[in-house]
């Protein structure tokens, strides 16, 4: 057996002999030789725990073609996407594109707390790093494909304030436009609802692309998953004390599972939906009336995929009470630089996110089945560990796009 299946075969059976005791690495001595890390024994992490740890990666995940989309992956497709991401005149007026709300430079965000266009919308505008990972678009999940949600904001009066019109006149019009079209799609640009369709998805062969890189945590868990204590010693104390809180008692990562810290799904952690005095953001429930009656949506004669098996979570998709002021469970990597945070932007610090959960109203939550969430009372101490965990999901390099 080689040294490294040696290790993991060691921290296997680490984790199988002692599943609820209090363990941490294989052989905790070696850590003794590099004195500034002795604080990595304040973390001892039960068996539990680790199994938990190692579900949040490996990182990155592998790439995968999106079947309803044709172009998908494809890179004369994932150029065109590019032009068209920065394209101004895409918006009806010519003032702004997807990268005016979307900064390549803020992370895809705008920085903002709620998105601003025409008029100020009421959502706050997400990163699109690692967004092909996403199962449901949009807070509200109102889309079900990358394609979909890239066609809203054209369409959308408070958006880009475009029409399909519009788009096909423009792209049949532009020259170099034309030539990327034809590359993409291996046909020249006709009909607007085609055009339009397309851009979409070229766009999103685009947006499928953006992919944060590695992170602190994902060396730590890689780490672990060896066996290798000195590398997982790097990983700083405070990280690792606020990791344990995540996957402890905590219980974030019930919600914020997996390689990309999202079970995908939606969820009411009390954030205050009120967009106006007596008007709310429905979340998820209207998400679900407006993903059912789209044109667009994976059941629709848009999808590229003939079997129609990517459209098996939109088949079973209903609406139901519970979904009322529910939105999407969102992703941790790269946290630490997208804030403000939450669909509406409430919160503006990561402490302020970790002081909502540690002080939660339980009377706020309106959906039932939450009872995943208390409050946790954590300490100034505990805080701060919670806020440097986030804070470690954040790549050592920036991304490359
Ligand atoms: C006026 C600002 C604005 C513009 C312009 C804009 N967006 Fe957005 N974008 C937002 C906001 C706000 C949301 C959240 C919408 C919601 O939840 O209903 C969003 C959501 C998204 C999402 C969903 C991300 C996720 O995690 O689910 C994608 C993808 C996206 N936009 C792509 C685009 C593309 C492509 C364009 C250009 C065609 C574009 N956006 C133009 C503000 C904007
Ligand atoms: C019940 C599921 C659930 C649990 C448990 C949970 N979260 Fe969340 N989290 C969510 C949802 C849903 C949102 C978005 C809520 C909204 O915008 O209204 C969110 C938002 C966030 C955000 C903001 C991200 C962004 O980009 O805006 C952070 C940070 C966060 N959670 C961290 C945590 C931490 C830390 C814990 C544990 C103390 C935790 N979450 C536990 C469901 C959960």
């Amino acid at each position: 057996m080689s040294r490294s299946g040696r290790l993991a075969a060691l921290a296997a059976a680490l984790l199988l002999a002692v599943p609820a005791t209090d363990i941490i690495f294989a052989n905790p001595s070696s850590l003794v030789d590099s004195p500034g890390n002795l604080l990595t024994f304040h973390a001892r992490f039960s068996g539990p725990e680790i199994a938990r740890i190692l579900q949040h990666g490996p990182w990155p995940v592998a790439a995968q073609r999106d079947p309803s989309n044709r172009v998908s992956g494809l890179p004369e497709a994932i150029a065109f996407g590019k032009v068209l991401f920065f394209e101004k005149r895409l918006s009806g007026n010519g003032g702004s594109s997807c990268a005016t709300c979307h900064l390549p430079e803020l992370d895809f965000t705008d920085g903002k707390a709620r998105g601003e266009g025409f008029v100020l919308l009421d959502r706050n505008t997400p990163g699109l790093l690692d967004v092909r990972l996403n199962r449901w678009f949009g807070w509200d999940g109102a889309a079900d494909s990358l394609w979909a949600q890239s066609l809203r904001p054209i369409v959308d009066r408070r958006e880009m304030a475009a029409s399909t019109t519009h788009v096909g006149a423009l792209v049949r019009s532009d020259p170099e436009l034309v030539a990327g079209y034809r590359k993409a799609f291996g046909v020249p640009p006709s009909g607007d609802d085609e055009v339009t369709l397309n851009v979409g998805k070229a766009l999103a062969a685009f947006q499928e692309t953006l992919e944060s890189g590695r992170t602190p945590f994902d060396d730590f868990r890689d780490a672990v998953e060896r066996g290798d204590s000195q590398a997982a010693m790097r990983y700083p104390a405070a990280a690792q004390r606020g990791l344990k809180i995540f996957v402890g008692k905590g219980n974030c990562s019930t919600c914020h599972f997996g390689p990309n810290f999202t079970n995908g799904e939606f969820g009411d952690i009390g954030i205050p939906y009120f967009v106006a005095p007596g008007q709310v953001d429905p979340g998820r429930y209207g998400g679900i009336q407006k993903l059912l009656e789209s044109r667009a949506n994976l059941l629709g004669k848009y999808s590229d995929d003939p079997a129609r098996s990517s459209a098996a979570g939109t088949r079973h998709v209903r609406l139901e009470h519970r979904n009322w002021g529910e939105f999407r469970v969102p992703s941790l990597r790269n946290v630490a630089k997208t804030a403000p945070y939450m669909h509406n932007g409430h919160l503006a610090t990561l402490r302020d996110v970790v002081r909502h959960y540690s002080n939660l109203n339980e009377d706020r939550l309106h959906a039932d089945g939450e009872k995943i969430l208390r409050p946790l009372k954590l300490s100034a101490a505990e805080e701060d560990d919670l806020v440097a965990f986030l804070e470690s999901l954040t790549p050592s390099h920036p991304g490359s796009y």
